[in-house]
């Protein structure tokens, strides 16, 4: 069947004949968990699925992002080699992939040798081009150790705030973004001394140059990006872009293929993308008609913090090169939280897949329907075990399980297992049969637009609709009477559990795979939805076994338990911080703290912790700069009653004059929570 859409349109405008998709690569220095599924890599599975089932020729691309300096360090932690721990987990979230059902064509890393040589190649091209800009300056240096310093190995004390322990890069005490040269007393984490400054040279992309280029390409010719995609690169362009680094002095990496650039390496997000590449190759010899020839459609699945990798800094290297098609969409996701909170590694607060499948074998399906069904499409989202719960009891053995269960039993009560013969059509069934083709059209339209939370809706929306049919229509009543009737009801009822079959397929591929088995259907292909005659009368089904079981409230508590375990074991490592010297009571009666109510709250720009906000303290509306980005989600402070210091100093913070202090609660780890007033409280009223 056709379906012309406004997407299709561009696509046969474009004439693209095949498709190239990736998913970013992962790095190998840890497991994979939920946030990262539902960011990137079930969207992609999807919509991968999908393509494959229209019959399109497709490949899908990932595979372990080896290089980087949190690898180094992971390694000198534990006392082993990078390579030792990127093998490690090459292989774990590798087996993690498959287990899940997510079907990459290829699931490469960036340590290969054809990796090496693809990434040395393309930089040396770039550079005999004369692309780069060389650039000597001055970095700190660690004597001992005989390395420069990457940022995230010099610790000092943060400018901004007094923090001892700000990193190179940033302070995570108030959010600010620094240099490491900002830093007062800087020290070596290798050696724990006081590095020197000394000269380096380095090979600079100059973005710039790009830019015009890339403000048509993004902000005229791809109009159609999803918003929060859009946005970004909009504001990175409206901010100006200033050359790039894509080297560094490291020893772990692709070597800088040029003379006299011994110890240095290619930035982990010069060779990353080039990841793609070099895993096509290694796929298939045909890998240059997926890269160089303008009717491959490029679609790169990315979480939210690679956009400007993926949207501004790769195009410019493909660009350059000058042999590379670009990518036509780059479909990111937000985040997902755990529960209300920032997924943290460190912390171990995340769902890890390996430890789900423990906890709920066999049930993959599951969690990739609940991870789609609330994906963090337009903006960060939380995960909650009961949302999990609620959506796996009600939606999936409810309506999905009990439909199918219901039709081919009563197929099996009254007709043996027959599909049974089709009769007169009443207007209640044609309705049907028209439904499932205007279900089966808008799925497919909010596939190709990358709206997957409402597609999957959809589909179940097909399956309620399958529910509703056999509710009105009461067969289990008709057939003392009216077998003729009952027949043609079960045949419209199994024809919509094999369009669900294939409808459903891309999302819960392990279940409907069962489903087919359990109706004795083996087709996938997409061309075929919206048929009425899926099954033929005097088909003969199988059994049905059960698709989805209930999960019960113990093992929704046992997860909610390890959750809280997890949390008290972080808290009880770290010690209560010991009391203050006294103060008096003057001057303590010299603060002056409001209840006051949030209007307003933003995230200010390419920092990762700091909120805008604007609040209403009863005397006035104020703005207030607090570092809370990593708990809490702008959009859901609205609304929200907090406590606020209204007499401190007004300060600066990146440019904005935050005036007052928005109270919070610190825990040891270092997690922050508001004060939070009581109901009753209003603004303005005054905290004693
Ligand atoms: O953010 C990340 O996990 C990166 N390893 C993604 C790299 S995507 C690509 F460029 F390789
Ligand atoms: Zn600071």
């Amino acid at each position: 069947m056709e379906f012309i859409d406004e997407m299709h349109f561009l696509q046969m405008k474009k004439n693209f004949t095949r498709y190239l998709i990736t998913s970013a690569l992962p790095y190998a220095n840890g497991p994979i968990h939920i946030g990262h599924l539902a960011g990137v890599y079930v969207p992609s599975d999807i919509y991968v699925r999908y393509l494959r089932q229209r019959g399109k020729e497709v490949i899908s691309i990932c595979g372990s992002d080896e290089h980087g300096v949190p690898i180094t360090l992971k390694a000198r932690q534990e006392g082993v080699t990078p390579q030792n721990i990127v093998d490690r987990y090459h292989e774990v979230n590798k087996k993690a992939f498959q287990e899940f059902g997510i079907t990459f064509d290829i699931y490469s890393r960036t340590s290969n040798k054809i990796h090496y040589e693809t990434a040395s190649e393309f930089f040396k091209i770039l550079y005999e081009k004369g692309i780069f800009i060389e650039k000597t300056t001055r970095q700190y240096f660690d004597e001992e150790a005989n390395a420069f310093l990457a940022d995230r190995y010099i610790t000092g004390t943060c400018p901004h705030c007094g923090n001892g322990n700000a990193y190179g890069d940033q302070c995570e005490q108030c959010g600010s973004s620094l240099s490491p040269q900002e830093l007062i007393d800087p020290v070596s984490t290798i050696s724990g001394n006081k590095p020197v400054l000394k000269e380096t040279t380095h090979w600079y992309l100059p973005l710039d140059r790009y830019e015009k280029w890339l403000r048509k390409w993004i902000l005229e010719d791809h109009k159609e990006w999803k918003p929060n995609v859009f946005g970004q690169c909009k504001s990175w362009l409206d901010q100006g872009l200033q050359p790039r680094a894509v080297s560094r002095d490291l020893d772990w990496g692709v070597p800088v293929p040029v003379e006299g650039a011994e110890g240095k390496v290619l930035y982990v997000w010069f060779d990353a993308p080039i990841g793609y590449i070099s895993a096509t190759k290694e796929l298939t010899g045909k890998w240059e008609k997926y890269w160089k020839d303008e009717s491959t459609r490029m679609i790169h699945f990315i979480g939210k913090d690679n956009i400007v990798f993926h949207c501004i800094i790769f195009p410019c290297m493909l660009k350059a090169e000058g042999s590379y098609i670009l990518p036509d969409n780059i479909p990111a996701n937000e985040f997902l939280n755990l529960e209300n909170e920032k997924i943290s590694t460190s912390r171990n607060w995340a769902v890890w897949l390996h430890e789900y499948l423990e906890d709920f074998p066999g049930k993959q399906d599951v969690l990739r329907y609940v991870l789609c069904a609330n994906a963090p499409e337009s903006k960060d989202n939380d995960f909650t075990w009961n949302d999990f719960q609620n959506r796996n009891n009600n939606e999936l053995v409810a309506i999905l399980g009990n439909f199918v269960n219901r039709t081919i039993v009563l197929t099996h009560n009254y007709f043996k297992g027959c599909v049974p013969e089709i009769s007169d059509l009443l207007k209640t069934d044609s309705e049907v049969l028209d439904e499932i083709r205007n279900i089966a059209s808008r799925v497919t339209d909010s596939l190709e637009n990358f709206r997957f939370r409402e597609a999957v809706k959809l589909t179940m929306d097909l399956a309620r609709l399958g529910n509703k049919y056999l509710a009105d229509t009461e067969p289990w009543k008709l057939i003392k009477t009216d077998e003729a009737r009952v027949k043609t009801i079960l045949n419209i009822s199994l024809q919509i559990t094999a369009n669900l079959s294939i409808l459903m397929d891309p999302f819960l591929p392990f279940s409907m795979e069962k489903l087919r088995n359990f109706i004795s259907f083996n087709e996938i292909s997409w061309d075929l939805l919206g048929s009425h005659e899926l099954l033929k009368a005097g088909h003969q089904i199988h059994n049905a076994g059960l698709l989805f079981e209930k999960i019960e409230d113990e093992q929704i508590r046992a997860q909610k338990d390890k959750l809280l375990i997890t949390r008290k074991n972080h808290l009880k490592e770290e010690p209560v911080k010991e009391q203050k010297p006294e103060i008096s009571f003057e001057d303590f009666s010299k603060m002056d703290m409001r209840t006051a109510t949030i209007i307003h709250a933003e995230k200010v720009p390419k920092t990762k912790k700091l909120i805008k906000m604007q609040v209403d303290t009863g005397m006035d509306k104020r703005t207030i700069v607090s570092g809370i980005a990593e708990y809490y989600d702008p959009a859901s402070l609205i609304g929200r009653k907090v406590c606020v210091l209204t007499n401190l100093a007004a300060r600066k913070i990146k440019g904005i004059e935050s005036q007052g202090m928005i109270l919070l609660s610190e825990n040891p780890d270092g997690t922050l929570h508001f004060v939070t007033p009581a109901d009753e409280a209003v603004n303005g009223a005054e905290i004693n």
